[in-house]
């Protein structure tokens, strides 16, 4: 599915408003109605899930650049000098610096990300700050088909970073199938350095998602203000609300947007009749142990070579190694 290849540039300007336009007519029709996570990020959104970083109540940043600043150096040493690293969800690099500035002489920089604007300007900035280094963005949805871009040096092997615990909103078992993607990705001698977010207090769990400036609540509902924008539908955001709650039996934090009135939505030719207290689940975050995380990883063709964690454990970031078929 995933293969080396010359050139990466979409040609077509607009694939992401084409496939929200089609999740979003088919997720309002089904019952419990429901949005891909992966909408979130226009413009917009990618600004508001960066100041979501910033929020207090969200450790998950903070805590994950804390573990990258104390561990980066033996993270680099596991992935060892000249590889490419093809980084899923780059969001706004900000992670990626630090990895890079520890790296011993990376091949090539590969962000793919489905925030077209936020891929450019963060790609435009890092091939200013590595002048050295092949910056090759591709703007993709990395769940679909899609193709990573070949670097102009010799490389050793392909490293998957995947930090930001973004693997959360898959379920497990579309994570298992996202993991065997990359595995493939990754070839043989592959290695993946990956963030997950560790279970732990619901009360911490749900003020992380429901924060008390409101920010999560304008970053769940912008998915509204950009179907108004993009595709001509006509929501009324303050007709909605914000509900995020940690759902221990799938060890999951969820967010949904939840209709406070009867009301009727327009899309297109498309017309939606939502009650009161209905709600649309606009998002999934899974919450994971290292075992279990590592033993679902390996059933998806990896093998945890380290992991390291913050002193509350709340985060982790693990080095996974491609099984190679010999074992
Ligand atoms: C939770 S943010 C994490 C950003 C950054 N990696 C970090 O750790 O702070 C998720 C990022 O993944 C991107 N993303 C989400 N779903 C995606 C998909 N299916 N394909 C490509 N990018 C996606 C978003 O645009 C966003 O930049």
């Amino acid at each position: 599915m995933h293969r080396l290849a010359e050139t990466s540039v979409p040609t077509d300007p607009t694939p992401e408003t084409a496939s929200f336009r089609r999740d979003l007519v088919r997720g309002l029709a089904r019952k419990p109605r429901s949005i891909p996570a992966k909408h979130f990020y226009d413009a917009r959104g990618a600004e508001l899930f960066e100041r979501i970083c910033e929020l207090p109540e969200y450790y998950p940043t903070r805590t994950e650049l804390g573990i990258l600043r104390r561990h980066a150096g033996e993270m680099s040493a596991r992935l060892g000098p000249r590889c490419i690293v093809v980084e899923y969800g780059s969001g706004a690099s900000l992670k990626t610096r630090i990895l890079l500035d520890h790296l011993a002489s990376p091949a090539a920089y590969v962000p793919v990300d489905i925030s077209r604007e936020q891929l450019a300007s963060t790609a435009a900035a890092l091939d200013a700050a590595y002048q050295e280094l092949p910056v090759l963005p591709v703007c993709a949805d990395y769940t679909a088909d899609y193709e990573v871009p070949r670097p102009p040096g010799e490389a050793e092997r392909t490293a998957i970073y995947f930090p930001g615990s973004t693997i959360g909103n898959f379920t497990p078992d579309e994570a298992r199938h996202f993991l065997a993607h990359a595995a493939e990705v990754a070839g043989p001698n592959g290695a993946l350095l990956i963030g997950i977010d560790l279970e732990k207090d619901a009360g911490i769990l749900n003020a992380a998602y429901d924060d008390s400036a409101g920010v999560t609540a304008e970053f769940n509902k912008n998915l509204l203000v950009r179907a108004n924008r993009e595709l001509g539908a006509d929501f009324r955001p303050e007709r909605f609300r914000h509900v995020a709650f940690w759902d221990a039996r799938h060890g999951r934090v969820e967010m949904h947007l939840e209709s406070a009135c009867d009301q009727r939505v327009r899309i297109d030719s498309h017309d939606f009749a939502l009650a009161e207290g209905e709600r649309i689940h606009t998002e999934n975050s899974y919450k994971y142990s290292v075992s279990g995380f590592a033993e679902l990883a390996e059933r998806a063709g990896w093998r945890l070579g380290a992991a390291w964690t913050d002193a509350d454990a709340w985060f982790a970031v693990l080095y996974l190694e491609v099984v190679s078929p010999s074992g």
